[in-house]
């Protein structure tokens, strides 16, 4: 089991967010989608921020889906296009906040000089520790559940897996499971975000669109996640 976040206050160690709302808030000011994929953008950083001064020590952010490629291929494009302005631009900063980038999901299905990019984030942000941003691009929890067990056939397992073999195989072992999962946007789904992981997670939705969402929104979030009783299955 994780470490549990009782000790620390009921400040949660890992915290995931499903940043939904994007396009709503851009048809309400009868904008294009993409105008809300760039404010959401910059609630990422400012939520960056806000997720280090609180004491998060994990912060996972739902960028891409698996199912997102179904888009229109301008909004594909647009989204590419801003991550990668966002990432050549931000890796500076993001480094003098203390922060240590990881991404996971399938990297390999975006342009070469994302993923390099993206490589060079990691590369420069490694020995960071006051705040693990993992950005899930490209991420599906049924993906990374297949790709766990595709591993374990190509590693010709014998014998029982276990629960922590599986564990191990995920994408990011080392990260603890999120304590808090946050959707913005008023859906009440995970949309294929952390289901091995998130299977003990608080959840928490909110109807604030995503490039709304602020540092008074994680609160109002952490002190709903503070106020719970976990249980993991005991009485
Ligand atoms: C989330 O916002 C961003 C991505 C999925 C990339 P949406 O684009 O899903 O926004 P809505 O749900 O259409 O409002
Ligand atoms: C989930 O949002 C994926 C991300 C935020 C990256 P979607 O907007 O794609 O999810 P659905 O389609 O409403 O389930
Ligand atoms: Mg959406």
């Amino acid at each position: 089991m994780v470490e549990s976040s009782d000790k620390r206050g009921n400040i949660p160690i890992h915290v995931g967010i499903v940043m939904d709302g994007n396009g709503r808030w851009a048809k309400r000011r009868f904008l294009p989608r993409v105008i809300g994929h760039q404010a959401g953008m910059k609630a990422m950083e400012r939520v960056i921020d806000s997720a280090k001064d609180l004491g998060i020590r994990y912060l996972s952010l739902y960028a891409f889906s698996t199912e997102n490629w179904k888009r229109s291929h301008s909004e594909v494009q647009g989204l590419m296009g801003l991550f990668r302005y966002y990432l050549k631009g931000k890796i500076d900063s993001m480094h003098r906040r203390g922060a240590k980038v990881r991404f996971v999901g399938h990297l390999d299905a975006f342009p070469d000089d994302i993923r390099e990019i993206a490589q060079m984030a990691m590369e420069r942000t490694k020995d960071n520790g006051d705040i693990d941003v993992i950005f899930c691009v490209n991420y599906g929890g049924r993906q990374e559940i297949v790709d766990a067990v595709n591993q374990l056939l190509v590693q010709k397992q014998v014998g029982p897996v276990t629960e922590e073999t599986m564990r191990g195989l995920m994408y990011a072992p080392d990260v603890p499971d999120p304590d808090l999962l946050i959707r913005t946007a008023g859906e009440l789904r995970m949309s294929n975000f952390w289901l091995w992981e998130g299977a003990y997670s608080e959840y928490y939705f909110t109807d604030v669109y995503w490039p709304d969402f602020n540092k008074a929104e994680l609160e109002r979030a952490i002190e709903s996640y503070a106020g719970r009783e976990r249980r993991y299955g005991t009485a």
